[in-house]
């Protein structure tokens, strides 16, 4: 694709004139990398920042992350969301440690092959850390590209972003670290996602077929979004004596093996809510309060009530833990945390 192949000139003095001076822009080390592009799926680089120096200072390494128990990763992950990323961190650690005696594999099959890894992870890491010709395609550089090619493409399907991939894969540098990391701070910037593309500051411009046929803020286009599904639930957040009633997930499913607090499918009416809670082998005294909260999963849309109350003795098949307890050990996602904090703002 000829206007691609004008991308590396124009881009790189651009990322090399000023760029965003973010934490995992200090190293070409794999580890962090890695973590760095984990943590950043689905996530704000504002968000990631403290999460990402938290993480290395506690796990500064493979090994020290292949050995971390699950419940300290729950918590250094907790209120990031998509919690498989990081037992699958976990899980691709322990293959290194494992396979590669704790040395990161450096070819692109190599960690393409590691749990949790895949083609944009792969290409970000390889790119960035061994400086192969290895594009990592996400979302930022999709819109990016359709609007370059003004390419009306759905970049939701699998087809383009292979189209793409390999367009890029044709046009590297050898300096793939710097090319991959100017696409994305283009895609994140000027190029930027829910806003109009700043054309006039953009260094591609010239060669831009989406700013020549004034096609770029309609791009890129995307196939319709499947409906969410939504789901009532009454959560309980049930005290006794400075204790609250955490119980496990299951280990399989949605926010699998992380705390909760007890919870039912429906809003139930007051009355079915205190039978509930007898059901479970507990004595309501008092209701304290009630506050709606909602959470919004990928696929899912969880509209619950929280009902606060206080009973009578610590039985039931929970685990009761103190207010310092949830704050420093369990992980409890945001899901649920949003109605813990409730307790803590009074
Ligand atoms: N989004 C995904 N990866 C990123 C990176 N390495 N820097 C900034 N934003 C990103």
């Amino acid at each position: 694709m000829q206007i691609l192949d004008k991308l590396p000139e124009a881009l790189l003095p651009w990322y090399a004139a000023g760029h965003r001076d973010l934490p995992w822009r200090q190293t070409r080390q794999p580890y962090p990398i890695w973590l760095s592009e984990i943590m950043l799926q689905q996530t704000r680089v504002e968000a990631v920042k403290g999460y990402y120096s938290r993480f290395l200072e506690a796990l500064p390494n493979v090994e020290a992350l292949a050995e971390c128990p699950d419940e300290v990763l729950h918590k250094l992950w907790e209120g990031l969301g998509y919690y498989s990323r990081v037992r699958n961190l976990k899980k691709a650690a322990q293959v290194i440690v494992r396979d590669y005696d704790g040395v990161f594999p450096q070819t692109y099959q190599q960690v393409l092959a590691l749990p949790g890894i895949g083609e944009y992870t792969a290409g970000a890491v390889c790119s960035i850390a061994f400086n192969l010709p290895t594009p990592a395609v996400d979302g930022n550089v999709l819109r990016v590209c359709s609007r370059l090619l003004d390419d009306p493409a759905p970049i939701d399907l699998p087809a383009t972003k292979a189209r793409i991939r390999e367009g890029l894969a044709a046009v590297y540098p050898e300096n793939a670290g710097d090319f991959t990391q100017a696409l994305m701070e283009l895609g994140a910037t000027l190029c930027g996602p829910n806003r109009k593309p700043e054309c006039s500051l953009c260094p591609c411009h010239s060669f831009c077929l989406g700013y020549q046929h004034n096609t770029a803020e309609n791009l890129p286009v995307k196939s319709p979004k499947k409906e969410k599904r939504q789901e009532n639930r009454t959560v309980f957040i049930l005290s006794c004596d400075g204790r609250y009633a955490l119980e496990k997930r299951p280990q399989t499913g949605l926010l699998a093996g992380l705390w909760q607090f007890p919870n039912v499918a429906g809003h139930l009416p007051l009355d079915a809510a205190l039978s509930q809670v007898e059901q479970m082998g507990l004595r309501p005294r008092q209701v304290l309060r009630e506050v709606s909260r909602k959470h919004i999963f990928t696929h899912i849309q969880w509209d619950m009530k929280g009902l606060y109350l206080e009973v009578s003795d610590t039985a039931g098949n929970f685990q009761w833990f103190t207010a310092e307890e949830i704050r420093t050990q369990a992980a409890l996602p945001t899901a649920f945390r949003q109605f813990w904090e409730e307790i803590e703002n009074v």
